[in-house]
Protein backbone atom coordinates (compact mmCIF):
# COMPACT_ATOMS: atom_id res chain seq x y z
CA UNK A 1 0.00 0.00 0.00
CA UNK A 2 0.98 3.66 -0.95
CA UNK A 3 0.95 6.22 2.08
CA UNK A 4 1.63 10.08 1.20
CA UNK A 5 4.83 11.20 1.25
CA UNK A 6 5.17 13.28 4.74
CA UNK A 7 7.77 16.31 4.56
CA UNK A 8 8.47 17.74 8.18
CA UNK A 9 11.07 20.80 8.06
CA UNK A 10 13.49 21.28 10.58
CA UNK A 11 13.80 24.97 11.05
CA UNK A 12 17.79 25.89 11.70
CA UNK A 13 18.16 28.90 9.63
CA UNK A 14 20.64 28.04 7.22
CA UNK A 15 20.91 24.99 8.14
CA UNK A 16 17.18 23.76 7.79
CA UNK A 17 16.24 21.09 6.12
CA UNK A 18 13.68 18.42 5.26
CA UNK A 19 12.39 15.06 6.54
CA UNK A 20 10.47 12.99 3.99
CA UNK A 21 8.63 9.89 5.31
CA UNK A 22 6.82 7.25 2.99
CA UNK A 23 6.97 4.18 1.06
CA UNK A 24 9.15 3.78 -1.99
CA UNK A 25 11.54 6.70 -0.90
CA UNK A 26 15.06 4.83 -1.59
CA UNK A 27 14.13 4.68 -4.89
CA UNK A 28 14.08 8.57 -5.17
CA UNK A 29 17.39 8.95 -3.34
CA UNK A 30 19.07 9.68 -6.37
CA UNK A 31 16.41 12.03 -7.71
CA UNK A 32 16.18 13.83 -4.10
CA UNK A 33 20.19 14.26 -4.00
CA UNK A 34 20.26 15.90 -7.26
CA UNK A 35 17.89 18.55 -6.15
CA UNK A 36 19.93 19.48 -3.60
CA UNK A 37 22.71 19.82 -6.19
CA UNK A 38 25.02 17.96 -4.34
CA UNK A 39 28.58 17.38 -5.96
CA UNK A 40 29.06 13.75 -8.32
CA UNK A 41 30.85 11.36 -6.28
CA UNK A 42 29.47 9.79 -3.20
CA UNK A 43 29.97 7.00 -0.60
CA UNK A 44 26.93 4.94 0.74
CA UNK A 45 27.83 3.96 4.16
CA UNK A 46 25.92 0.99 5.52
CA UNK A 47 26.00 -2.53 7.51
CA UNK A 48 25.78 -5.80 6.73
CA UNK A 49 22.86 -6.67 7.67
CA UNK A 50 21.03 -3.64 5.92
CA UNK A 51 23.48 -3.31 2.88
CA UNK A 52 22.84 -6.95 2.33
CA UNK A 53 19.11 -5.87 1.30
CA UNK A 54 18.74 -1.81 0.14
CA UNK A 55 22.56 -0.90 -0.65
CA UNK A 56 21.91 -2.26 -4.31
CA UNK A 57 18.95 -0.14 -5.04
CA UNK A 58 20.14 2.72 -3.35
CA UNK A 59 23.77 2.79 -5.34
CA UNK A 60 21.71 2.38 -8.79
CA UNK A 61 19.40 5.32 -7.86
CA UNK A 62 22.45 6.81 -7.09
CA UNK A 63 24.32 6.11 -10.12
CA UNK A 64 20.90 6.81 -12.51
CA UNK A 65 20.79 10.09 -11.88
CA UNK A 66 24.55 10.65 -12.46
CA UNK A 67 26.51 10.50 -9.42
CA UNK A 68 29.47 7.94 -8.67
CA UNK A 69 28.76 5.82 -5.77
CA UNK A 70 31.04 3.64 -3.83
CA UNK A 71 29.96 1.57 -0.94
CA UNK A 72 31.15 1.47 2.64
CA UNK A 73 30.14 -1.34 4.52
CA UNK A 74 30.70 -1.76 8.40
CA UNK A 75 29.98 -4.56 10.78
CA UNK A 76 26.59 -4.60 12.09
CA UNK A 77 25.90 -3.69 15.74
CA UNK A 78 26.91 -1.03 18.18
CA UNK A 79 30.78 -2.20 17.99
CA UNK A 80 30.83 -0.34 14.60
CA UNK A 81 30.56 3.06 16.30
CA UNK A 82 34.48 3.29 17.17
CA UNK A 83 37.00 5.50 15.91
CA UNK A 84 38.63 2.45 14.52
CA UNK A 85 35.84 2.29 11.59
CA UNK A 86 35.79 5.96 11.49
CA UNK A 87 39.49 5.83 10.23
CA UNK A 88 38.75 2.74 8.33
CA UNK A 89 35.72 5.24 6.72
CA UNK A 90 38.01 7.75 6.39
CA UNK A 91 40.77 5.86 4.15
CA UNK A 92 37.79 4.73 1.85
CA UNK A 93 37.06 8.06 1.15
CA UNK A 94 40.18 9.03 0.87
CA UNK A 95 40.73 6.27 -1.77
CA UNK A 96 37.83 7.09 -3.58
CA UNK A 97 38.98 10.51 -4.46
CA UNK A 98 36.03 11.97 -2.45
CA UNK A 99 36.32 16.04 -2.17
CA UNK A 100 34.92 18.57 -0.65
CA UNK A 101 31.52 18.74 -2.50
CA UNK A 102 31.03 15.09 -2.17
CA UNK A 103 28.47 13.74 0.03
CA UNK A 104 27.92 10.62 2.12
CA UNK A 105 24.55 8.28 2.20
CA UNK A 106 23.55 7.21 6.19
CA UNK A 107 22.03 3.94 4.77
CA UNK A 108 20.58 2.18 8.31
CA UNK A 109 20.23 2.05 11.92
CA UNK A 110 21.35 4.80 14.44
CA UNK A 111 24.41 3.18 14.44
CA UNK A 112 25.27 3.93 11.00
CA UNK A 113 23.99 7.49 11.04
CA UNK A 114 25.76 8.53 14.23
CA UNK A 115 29.17 6.86 12.64
CA UNK A 116 28.54 8.23 9.17
CA UNK A 117 27.74 11.56 10.62
CA UNK A 118 30.76 11.96 12.55
CA UNK A 119 32.58 10.78 9.43
CA UNK A 120 31.19 13.39 7.31
CA UNK A 121 31.22 16.40 10.03
CA UNK A 122 34.85 15.74 10.22
CA UNK A 123 36.25 14.11 7.21
CA UNK A 124 37.69 17.67 4.65
CA UNK A 125 36.56 19.70 7.82
CA UNK A 126 32.61 18.47 6.86
CA UNK A 127 31.27 17.01 3.87
CA UNK A 128 27.56 17.05 3.38
CA UNK A 129 25.72 13.91 4.13
CA UNK A 130 22.20 12.40 3.62
CA UNK A 131 20.33 9.92 5.95
CA UNK A 132 18.15 7.13 5.13
CA UNK A 133 17.27 5.36 8.46
CA UNK A 134 15.99 1.84 8.12
CA UNK A 135 15.04 1.41 11.94
CA UNK A 136 12.32 2.86 14.08
CA UNK A 137 14.48 4.26 16.07
CA UNK A 138 16.52 5.92 13.72
CA UNK A 139 13.20 7.47 11.70
CA UNK A 140 11.79 9.16 14.97
CA UNK A 141 15.18 9.43 16.96
CA UNK A 142 18.80 9.46 15.91
CA UNK A 143 18.23 10.91 12.40
CA UNK A 144 16.75 13.93 13.47
CA UNK A 145 18.40 16.64 15.31
CA UNK A 146 21.96 16.37 14.39
CA UNK A 147 23.79 14.87 16.90
CA UNK A 148 26.32 12.62 15.59
CA UNK A 149 29.23 10.74 17.40
CA UNK A 150 30.83 7.81 18.23
CA UNK A 151 31.96 5.36 21.16
CA UNK A 152 35.00 4.83 23.52
CA UNK A 153 35.80 2.17 25.69
CA UNK A 154 35.09 4.59 28.55
CA UNK A 155 31.79 5.36 27.57
CA UNK A 156 29.34 5.31 24.97
CA UNK A 157 28.75 8.77 22.38
CA UNK A 158 31.81 10.53 24.39
CA UNK A 159 33.21 11.75 20.67
CA UNK A 160 31.34 13.96 18.74
CA UNK A 161 29.53 16.36 17.47
CA UNK A 162 26.49 18.85 16.46
CA UNK A 163 25.81 18.26 12.16
CA UNK A 164 22.80 18.39 10.77
CA UNK A 165 22.32 16.12 7.36
CA UNK A 166 20.80 17.62 4.23
CA UNK A 167 18.14 15.37 4.16
CA UNK A 168 16.60 12.33 6.11
CA UNK A 169 14.57 10.23 4.06
CA UNK A 170 12.44 7.61 5.92
CA UNK A 171 11.47 4.86 3.47
CA UNK A 172 8.49 3.32 5.65
CA UNK A 173 9.13 -0.28 3.41
CA UNK A 174 12.56 -0.64 5.16
CA UNK A 175 10.62 -1.45 8.57
CA UNK A 176 9.05 -4.41 6.82
CA UNK A 177 12.15 -6.13 7.06
CA UNK A 178 13.37 -5.24 10.45
CA UNK A 179 13.25 -7.58 13.28
CA UNK A 180 10.27 -7.71 15.95
CA UNK A 181 12.51 -7.14 19.13
CA UNK A 182 13.36 -4.19 17.77
CA UNK A 183 10.84 -2.91 16.16
CA UNK A 184 8.57 -2.75 19.38
CA UNK A 185 12.14 -1.41 21.19
CA UNK A 186 11.31 1.84 18.93
CA UNK A 187 7.85 2.10 19.69
CA UNK A 188 9.43 2.53 23.44
CA UNK A 189 10.52 6.26 21.89
CA UNK A 190 7.53 6.67 19.61
CA UNK A 191 5.48 6.41 22.60
CA UNK A 192 8.01 9.07 24.43
CA UNK A 193 7.00 11.63 22.57
CA UNK A 194 2.94 11.34 23.22
CA UNK A 195 3.82 11.64 26.60
CA UNK A 196 6.27 14.35 27.04
CA UNK A 197 4.91 16.36 24.01
CA UNK A 198 1.32 15.46 22.60
CA UNK A 199 -1.64 13.46 24.56
CA UNK A 200 -3.71 13.12 21.15
CA UNK A 201 -1.00 11.43 19.65
CA UNK A 202 -0.80 9.88 23.14
CA UNK A 203 -4.63 8.54 22.66
CA UNK A 204 -4.29 7.68 18.97
CA UNK A 205 -1.53 5.40 20.08
CA UNK A 206 -3.80 4.29 22.54
CA UNK A 207 -6.29 3.20 19.14
CA UNK A 208 -3.99 1.90 16.57
CA UNK A 209 -1.33 0.10 18.47
CA UNK A 210 -2.71 -3.04 16.86
CA UNK A 211 -2.45 -1.39 12.77
CA UNK A 212 0.81 -0.48 14.41
CA UNK A 213 1.70 -3.53 15.38
CA UNK A 214 1.34 -4.95 11.80
CA UNK A 215 3.59 -1.79 10.45
CA UNK A 216 0.68 -0.62 8.04
CA UNK A 217 2.49 1.99 6.47
CA UNK A 218 -0.52 4.33 6.12
CA UNK A 219 -0.64 4.61 10.05
CA UNK A 220 3.08 4.64 10.44
CA UNK A 221 3.18 7.51 7.98
CA UNK A 222 1.51 9.67 10.42
CA UNK A 223 2.98 8.55 13.32
CA UNK A 224 6.62 8.67 12.56
CA UNK A 225 5.87 12.40 10.73
CA UNK A 226 4.39 13.44 14.28
CA UNK A 227 7.07 12.36 16.15
CA UNK A 228 9.91 13.87 14.01
CA UNK A 229 7.69 17.16 13.74
CA UNK A 230 8.01 17.18 17.56
CA UNK A 231 12.01 16.35 17.56
CA UNK A 232 12.52 19.09 15.24
CA UNK A 233 10.55 21.51 17.11
CA UNK A 234 12.29 20.48 20.25
CA UNK A 235 15.98 20.55 18.61
CA UNK A 236 14.83 23.75 17.12
CA UNK A 237 14.67 25.72 20.31
CA UNK A 238 17.12 24.50 21.66
CA UNK A 239 19.36 22.58 19.05
CA UNK A 240 22.99 22.26 21.37
CA UNK A 241 21.28 20.53 25.06
CA UNK A 242 20.67 23.54 27.06
CA UNK A 243 17.54 23.39 28.24
CA UNK A 244 14.18 22.03 26.50
CA UNK A 245 16.25 19.44 24.78
CA UNK A 246 16.42 17.49 28.29
CA UNK A 247 12.80 16.23 27.71
CA UNK A 248 13.79 14.01 25.18
CA UNK A 249 15.16 12.09 28.16
CA UNK A 250 12.23 11.16 29.63
CA UNK A 251 12.55 7.66 31.38
CA UNK A 252 16.23 7.49 29.89
CA UNK A 253 17.48 7.91 33.35
CA UNK A 254 16.17 4.85 34.69
CA UNK A 255 16.66 3.54 31.33
CA UNK A 256 20.74 4.06 30.75
CA UNK A 257 21.42 2.87 34.65
CA UNK A 258 19.55 -0.61 33.53
CA UNK A 259 21.61 -0.91 30.57
CA UNK A 260 24.53 -0.39 32.05
CA UNK A 261 24.08 -2.83 35.40
CA UNK A 262 22.60 -5.44 33.19
CA UNK A 263 25.32 -5.17 31.07
CA UNK A 264 24.72 -3.43 27.52
CA UNK A 265 23.11 -6.33 25.27
CA UNK A 266 20.67 -7.39 27.43
CA UNK A 267 17.85 -5.26 27.30
CA UNK A 268 17.63 -3.33 24.03
CA UNK A 269 17.59 0.62 24.65
CA UNK A 270 13.84 0.66 23.72
CA UNK A 271 13.30 -1.97 26.02
CA UNK A 272 15.14 -0.57 29.20
CA UNK A 273 13.65 3.15 28.47
CA UNK A 274 10.54 1.67 29.02
CA UNK A 275 10.62 0.29 31.88
CA UNK A 276 12.54 3.95 32.74
CA UNK A 277 9.41 5.61 31.34
CA UNK A 278 7.05 3.89 33.52
CA UNK A 279 9.12 3.89 37.06
CA UNK A 280 9.58 7.64 35.82
CA UNK A 281 5.93 8.04 35.45
CA UNK A 282 5.50 6.78 39.16
CA UNK A 283 7.70 9.37 40.40
CA UNK A 284 6.10 11.84 38.72
CA UNK A 285 2.64 11.02 40.45
CA UNK A 286 4.65 11.21 43.79
CA UNK A 287 6.58 14.63 42.66
CA UNK A 288 4.05 16.00 40.62
CA UNK A 289 0.52 14.74 41.21
CA UNK A 290 0.05 12.70 37.60
CA UNK A 291 -3.29 10.89 38.40
CA UNK A 292 -2.26 7.35 38.72
CA UNK A 293 -5.05 6.88 35.88
CA UNK A 294 -2.44 8.15 33.49
CA UNK A 295 0.28 6.25 35.16
CA UNK A 296 -1.68 3.19 34.49
CA UNK A 297 -2.49 4.58 31.25
CA UNK A 298 1.19 4.76 30.33
CA UNK A 299 2.45 1.25 31.71
CA UNK A 300 -0.79 -0.57 29.91
CA UNK A 301 0.50 0.95 26.31
CA UNK A 302 3.91 -0.51 26.83
CA UNK A 303 2.78 -3.36 28.34
CA UNK A 304 0.42 -3.95 25.02
CA UNK A 305 3.32 -2.93 22.95
CA UNK A 306 5.08 -5.90 24.17
CA UNK A 307 7.78 -4.44 25.94
CA UNK A 308 8.87 -4.87 29.42
CA UNK A 309 7.83 -2.60 32.44
CA UNK A 310 9.27 -3.09 35.31
CA UNK A 311 12.62 -5.21 36.21
CA UNK A 312 13.00 -7.38 39.62
CA UNK A 313 16.24 -6.83 41.41
CA UNK A 314 17.99 -8.33 44.53
CA UNK A 315 19.03 -5.35 47.30
CA UNK A 316 22.86 -5.46 45.64
CA UNK A 317 21.69 -4.91 42.10
CA UNK A 318 19.26 -2.20 43.24
CA UNK A 319 22.16 -0.40 45.13
CA UNK A 320 24.13 -0.31 41.90
CA UNK A 321 20.93 1.08 39.92
CA UNK A 322 21.07 3.74 42.29
CA UNK A 323 24.79 4.31 41.90
CA UNK A 324 24.48 4.39 38.44
CA UNK A 325 21.58 6.74 38.30
CA UNK A 326 24.23 9.31 40.48
CA UNK A 327 26.63 8.70 37.91
CA UNK A 328 24.89 9.76 35.32
CA UNK A 329 25.47 13.52 34.34
CA UNK A 330 21.93 15.21 36.35
CA UNK A 331 23.12 15.23 39.65
CA UNK A 332 23.48 18.24 41.72
CA UNK A 333 23.57 18.27 45.85
CA UNK A 334 23.01 14.46 46.07
CA UNK A 335 19.64 15.13 44.05
CA UNK A 336 18.84 13.24 40.98
CA UNK A 337 17.72 16.03 38.10
CA UNK A 338 14.37 13.88 36.65
CA UNK A 339 12.33 15.19 33.37
CA UNK A 340 8.71 13.95 35.12
CA UNK A 341 4.82 14.21 33.63
CA UNK A 342 2.43 16.16 34.97
CA UNK A 343 0.08 14.86 32.46
CA UNK A 344 0.29 12.88 29.82
CA UNK A 345 1.67 15.40 27.12
CA UNK A 346 2.89 17.71 29.86
CA UNK A 347 6.42 17.60 31.47
CA UNK A 348 9.19 19.31 33.92
CA UNK A 349 12.90 19.39 33.24
CA UNK A 350 15.09 19.31 36.54
CA UNK A 351 12.94 17.97 39.06
CA UNK A 352 15.26 17.81 41.91
CA UNK A 353 14.36 14.37 43.36
CA UNK A 354 16.10 12.53 46.85
CA UNK A 355 17.60 9.30 46.05
CA UNK A 356 15.07 7.36 48.48
CA UNK A 357 11.61 8.51 46.11
CA UNK A 358 13.96 7.52 43.01
CA UNK A 359 14.22 3.63 44.85
CA UNK A 360 10.57 3.83 45.71
CA UNK A 361 9.64 4.87 41.72
CA UNK A 362 10.72 0.72 40.92
CA UNK A 363 7.75 -0.87 42.39
CA UNK A 364 4.61 -0.98 41.26
N1 LIG B 1 22.07 10.72 17.38
C1 LIG B 1 21.05 10.63 18.21
O1 LIG B 1 20.39 11.63 18.52
C2 LIG B 1 20.68 9.28 18.73
C3 LIG B 1 19.45 9.11 19.39
C4 LIG B 1 19.10 7.83 19.80
C5 LIG B 1 19.96 6.77 19.60
N2 LIG B 1 21.16 6.98 18.96
C6 LIG B 1 22.09 5.86 18.70
O2 LIG B 1 21.45 4.96 17.81
C7 LIG B 1 22.03 3.66 17.98
C8 LIG B 1 20.93 2.64 17.99
O3 LIG B 1 20.25 2.68 16.78
P1 LIG B 1 19.34 1.46 16.27
O4 LIG B 1 18.44 1.05 17.36
O5 LIG B 1 18.77 1.87 14.98
O6 LIG B 1 20.39 0.26 16.15
P2 LIG B 1 21.23 -0.34 14.92
O7 LIG B 1 21.67 0.69 13.98
O8 LIG B 1 22.28 -1.19 15.56
O9 LIG B 1 20.17 -1.28 14.22
C9 LIG B 1 19.62 -2.37 14.92
C10 LIG B 1 19.79 -3.68 14.16
O10 LIG B 1 18.87 -3.72 13.07
C11 LIG B 1 19.55 -3.97 11.85
N3 LIG B 1 18.78 -3.27 10.82
C12 LIG B 1 18.71 -1.94 10.62
N4 LIG B 1 17.78 -1.65 9.70
C13 LIG B 1 17.26 -2.83 9.29
C14 LIG B 1 16.24 -3.19 8.37
N5 LIG B 1 15.54 -2.26 7.71
N6 LIG B 1 15.97 -4.49 8.18
C15 LIG B 1 16.67 -5.44 8.88
N7 LIG B 1 17.61 -5.18 9.79
C16 LIG B 1 17.90 -3.87 9.99
C17 LIG B 1 20.95 -3.48 12.07
O11 LIG B 1 21.88 -4.10 11.22
C18 LIG B 1 21.17 -3.87 13.53
O12 LIG B 1 21.51 -5.22 13.62
C19 LIG B 1 22.84 3.72 19.27
O13 LIG B 1 24.21 3.74 18.96
C20 LIG B 1 22.41 5.05 19.90
O14 LIG B 1 23.45 5.64 20.66
C21 LIG B 1 21.52 8.21 18.54
ZN1 LIG C 1 16.34 6.90 23.68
Amino acid sequence: MLAPVHSVPVQLGCRSYAIKIGTGLLARLGDECARLKLGGRCAIVTDTNVGRRYAKEAFNTLATNGFSPSLIVVPAGETAKSLKTVRTCYDLLAAHRLERKSFIVALGGGVVGDLAGFVAATYLRGIAFVQVPTTLLAQVDSSVGGKVGVNLKAGKNLVGAFYQPRLVLCDLDSLKTLPEREYRAGLAEVIKYGIIYDAKLFAQLERDLPKLLRRTPGTLAGVVARCCEIKADVVGQDETESGLRAILNFGHTYGHAIENISGYGKYLHGEAIAIGQVAASRLSARVLSLPEREVDRIASLFKRTGLPVSIKLAAPQRRKLLAAMKLDKKVSGGEIKFVLAKRIGRVRFGCKVTPDLVEQALDP
